[in-house]
């Protein structure tokens, strides 16, 4: 196959927090077929997932893991490391929005609960990106032959969006972390150990539909903005996420590090003009 064996990921493990949710079963499944062994963590169950992997044939196990509690997430670190043995990847997809974060004509601005902006922020920053890569960044610095975090921003990291301000606040934070994750794990510990971000554009996903989609199930106002300042015209598809996943865990992007990278149909290079 040539050059393309640089993209392979047999023998390397992937632990994919938040593994249960729309997009991080999506790459984590996209991992899998590139030949990388699952460690699937999330919240909630894992167990269609796990199934469907299987039936791809892909090597993969279901771990329980709360971001938030870094007890849980060193409990969850051990068992995969006591069922895997090493830790190539890890891909940081819990995270979200949630709507009482988000202003709307019953919620204003100036009342925003500050512990449901705290909770957004937390979740997105702390569980999102910070707490994984304290927990497995640890183990994966010993690995002599490095490893790729891959961290998700997202379009409001660039220019924030409207009306959710925690969200995204916590975004261009995942964004500036990821830089100096990077900067900082090859200067002090890893020449090999990398770190970079993907920023997808607009997905159609149960944490963001109530925003997308209306009641009634046709595309809301705001569904029609995205739309219509996406160039490519229309909302990603979660696999088409998995190409630049493989690319950024594979030995592909070994001199690539502290990137952010737009996976968005053009949205981010649109002035709307
Ligand atoms: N959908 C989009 O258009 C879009 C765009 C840009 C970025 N993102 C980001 O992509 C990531 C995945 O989002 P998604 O759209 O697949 O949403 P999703 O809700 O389907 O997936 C998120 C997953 O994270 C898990 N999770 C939540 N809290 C957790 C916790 N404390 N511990 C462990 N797991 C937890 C959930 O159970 C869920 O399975 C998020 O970071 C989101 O912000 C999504």
């Amino acid at each position: 196959m040539g050059n393309l064996d640089l993209f392979s990921l047999e023998g390397k493990t992937a632990v994919i927090t938040g593994g249960a949710g729309v997009l991080g079963s999506e790459i984590a499944i996209g991992l899998g077929k590139a030949g990388a062994q699952l460690a699937i963590a999330d919240i909630i169950s894992t167990k269609e997932i796990i199934e469907r992997a299987k039936k791809a044939g892909i090597k993969a196990k279901g771990y329980f893991i709360d971001v938030m509690d870094p007890k849980k997430i060193e409990k969850c670190a051990k068992e995969i490391m006591s069922d895997l043995e090493k830790i190539d990847i890890l891909v940081n997809c819990a995270g979200g929005n949630s709507k009482n974060a988000t202003t709307s004509e019953e919620l204003s601005f100036f009342d925003l609960p500050l512990d449901a902006l705290e909770k957004v922020v937390s979740l997105n920053l702390f569980g999102g990106a910070i707490l994984p890569a304290q927990v497995f960044g640890k183990i994966m610095m010993k690995n002599e032959d490095g490893g790729s975090i891959i961290n998700i921003s997202s379009m409001n990291a660039f220019r924030p969006l409207t009306r959710i301000p925690g969200y995204s606040a916590a975004k261009a934070a995942v964004s500036n972390f990821t830089q100096w994750l990077a900067v900082h794990l090859t200067q002090e510990y890893n020449r090999k150990l990398r770190v970079n971000a993907i920023a997808p554009g607009f997905f159609s996903t149960k944490q963001n539909k109530y925003l997308l989609w209306t009641e009634e199930g046709k595309l809301s106002e705001r569904g029609k903005t995205i739309i219509a300042h996406t160039p490519m015209g229309r909302f990603g598809e979660p696999e088409e996420l998995i190409g630049t996943c493989i690319w950024l865990a594979s030995d592909a992007s070994r001199f690539v590090t502290g990137t952010v990278v737009p996976i968005d149909g053009g949205f981010n290079a649109f002035s709307g003009v």
